[in-house]
């Protein structure tokens, strides 16, 4: 292509043309994609080859035609990747609304001799998705992947899958789902949140919250297949399925609140807001907060990692993210169905102690014959099924002298 505002380069095993970074450069000398006029952004291939392993994963449990939509298609990548890295599809739309993006789609669908396959399209998402459903096409996956918030798209996508379907979605804006800027948290999400301790635990659950009760309002309920926070995003891919009953069994018990003393730290999962903890025995007083409606369930499915797992190891070693994904599946396989996270140096510092020791404080946890793992959602995590005051007493036990 003779054009200096692109390269060619090569993610997973496609060829691509994409911005050249050195044109779009900030003056700390990081690339900036939003300056290109295509966006890709090389940090992100880890969402992607999970993308493809994924989809590797479920291509097995989708009845034909397989219809695939990569909705913010940017280069195209991920239909690429999809088509050239797995196969299988009968159909996969690249589409963006940009008209450069949609140029660029085309040359790069070319390049790759994906034709018969993917497809280009330069349509606004929400409008392909229910122009499909109107009539009376549904897609197998769709990717979701928009600039910051997916919250405008939730409802088209699950209007537009399948029954038995499957999405992924990403997000951006990680501080107002976090609580770190909670009042635009609240207001986009439709709940009730603040700054929490443990802020990538709250921001994972408030979106599937989110997606869940958008899920629910059309009889439709969701199944986290993963679930995970990577750099400056989430990511979660899950089911959808039909269903008024199983909508209902998902709102009363996979939706629900915690319950946070911020003084104390004290904190715990409960469904409904008055029934389970009477106020005076959380010990905290009026300054007791209740955040949410939230995602109190698991965030994934151990048994689905396990196989994203084994398809890393056998076919998908090539994957230039692999020894990172590798390490992440291997802390969500196992924290996946643990639903309480800990950041040891926040309850050290309620407690005035000093932090213990992680492999410490786990061990003293398990001795208590709970389960528990180092989380993936900070540095200083623990997941475990352990409550408040188990954790409050592992820490205590575990913690450093204090220095005279
Ligand atoms: C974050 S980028 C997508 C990156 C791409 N998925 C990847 O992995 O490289 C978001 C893209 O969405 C496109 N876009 C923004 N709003 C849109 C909308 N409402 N409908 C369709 N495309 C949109 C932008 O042009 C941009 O290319």
């Amino acid at each position: 292509m003779n054009d200096e505002r692109f390269t060619l380069i090569t993610e997973g095993k496609v060829r691509l043309w994409v911005p050249n970074p050195k044109n779009y450069l900030r003056e700390d000398g990081v690339y900036e994609p939003s300056w290109a006029p295509v966006f890709y952004n090389p940090l992100q291939v880890l969402n992607r080859d999970l993308t493809v392993l994924a989809l590797a994963v479920l291509k097995n449990s989708m009845k034909h035609p397989i219809h695939v939509l990569d909705a913010f298609s940017g280069t195209g990548i991920r239909a690429l990747r999809i088509a050239v890295e797995i196969g299988g599809a009968d159909l996969i739309i690249a589409n963006d609304l940009s008209k450069d993006s949609f140029i660029l789609i085309r040359k790069n669908i070319s390049l790759n001799r994906v034709g018969d396959v993917v497809k280009p399209s330069k349509m606004e998402a929400n409008a392909l998705m229910y122009l499909f459903k109107s009539s009376g096409k549904t897609f197998s996956f769709i990717d979701i992947d928009p600039f910051g918030t997916p919250e405008p798209f939730i409802d088209a996508a699950i209007w537009s899958v399948r029954n038995g379907g499957f999405l992924g979605v990403t997000a951006t804006d990680t501080a107002p789902l976090s609580g770190n800027r909670w009042r635009a948290g609240s207001r986009r999400y439709d709940v009730r949140i603040l700054r929490f301790d443990v802020p990538h635990y709250l921001g994972l659950r408030v979106l599937l919250g989110y997606i869940g009760r958008r899920a629910a309002s059309r009889d439709r309920f969701i199944k986290p297949l993963i679930s995970f926070t990577h750099k400056h995003y989430y990511r979660v891919i899950f089911k959808v399925s039909r269903g008024a009953g199983e909508a209902d069994r998902m709102l009363n018990s996979k939706i629900g609140y915690i319950l946070y003393c911020p003084d104390s730290g004290f904190r715990t999962l409960i469904t409904e807001p008055i029934s389970l903890i009477s106020l005076t025995s959380t010990k905290c007083g009026p300054n007791l907060k209740l955040l949410g409606p939230l995602w109190i369930g698991e965030l994934g499915d151990s048994e689905f990692i396990r196989q994203l797992l084994g398809s890393l190891g056998n076919k998908y070693t090539y994957l230039s993210s692999y020894k990172e994904l590798l390490n992440l599946l291997n802390i969500l396989i196992k924290e996946s169905a643990l639903t309480n996270t800990f950041d040891l140096v926040s309850v050290s510092r309620t407690l005035r102690v000093n932090t213990p020791k992680i492999k410490d404080v786990l061990d003293c946890l398990k001795a208590k014959g709970f389960a528990a793992v180092r989380s993936h959602l900070c540095r200083s995590c623990v997941s475990s099924d352990a409550g408040w005051e188990d954790i409050k007493e592992c820490v205590a036990e575990m913690a450093r002298p204090l220095k005279r």
